[in-house]
């Protein structure tokens, strides 16, 4: 990709809270990140992160997964709507379904996700509560390309934090969630920059 030809187009796709999205489209905003935001896409209706995608003046689609009856159709649904875009990256920001791997295919090395620890340890839920109850002293979050195993895949940037002896699960998630914010925008700028390099 050339600087002449276009921005990176992304496409994020979100099923909640949507604040990683969120800190994608501040990032956009201030400047930091050259992207154009295409599509905000939800697998919930009531995903609470569409409401400041519309706000934000950014296109917003919503597709129920319990619409469909088996995850290749919603799967094959969700690539028709994310191709209507033309996007040069898929953005998983809290999205909680797993894929198909014919899905995966269809954006191997264009689909990107962050997950709540510093991968590989701790693929899958529940990874704070794991992190405390394995006695890290560290623990962090992952931005890295999706593939076909859960949570694998290179990694493209990680950020840590420490662990804390009086820490819970809420207190670490916290501290974790303040990291990915910088971590989303950092890790697709230098995705970016590789691409144009
Ligand atoms: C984030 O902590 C993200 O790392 C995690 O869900 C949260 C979504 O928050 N993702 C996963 O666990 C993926 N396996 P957000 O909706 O506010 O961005």
């Amino acid at each position: 990709m050339t600087e002449s030809r276009h921005k990176a187009r992304l496409v994020i796709l979100i099923s909640g809270r949507g604040s990683n999205m969120r800190s994608i489209v501040e990032a956009t905003r201030q400047g930091e990140l050259e992207v154009e935001i295409a599509a905000v896409i939800s697998n919930r209706p009531d995903a609470a992160g569409l409401e400041f995608a519309g706000h934000a003046g950014i296109d917003t689609q919503v597709l129920d997964h319990k619409q469909f009856d088996s995850r290749e159709s919603f799967d094959n649904a969700m690539i028709d709507i994310i191709d209507s875009y033309q996007p040069d990256f898929v953005i998983l920001a809290g999205f909680m379904r797993i894929l198909t791997a014919d899905f995966v295919t269809h954006y191997a090395g264009r689909l990107i996700n962050i997950h709540p620890s510093l991968l590989p340890k701790f693929k899958g839920l529940h990874t704070h509560e794991r992190a405390i109850e394995a006695g890290e002293s560290e623990h962090g979050a992952s931005v890295h390309f999706v593939t076909a195993e859960l949570d694998d895949g290179p990694v493209i940037l990680q950020a840590k934090v420490p662990v804390l002896a009086d820490d819970n699960a809420d207190t670490l998630a916290a501290r974790v969630l303040e990291q990915e914010h910088l971590l989303y925008p950092a890790a697709i700028k230098k995705l970016i920059s590789q691409q144009t390099e």
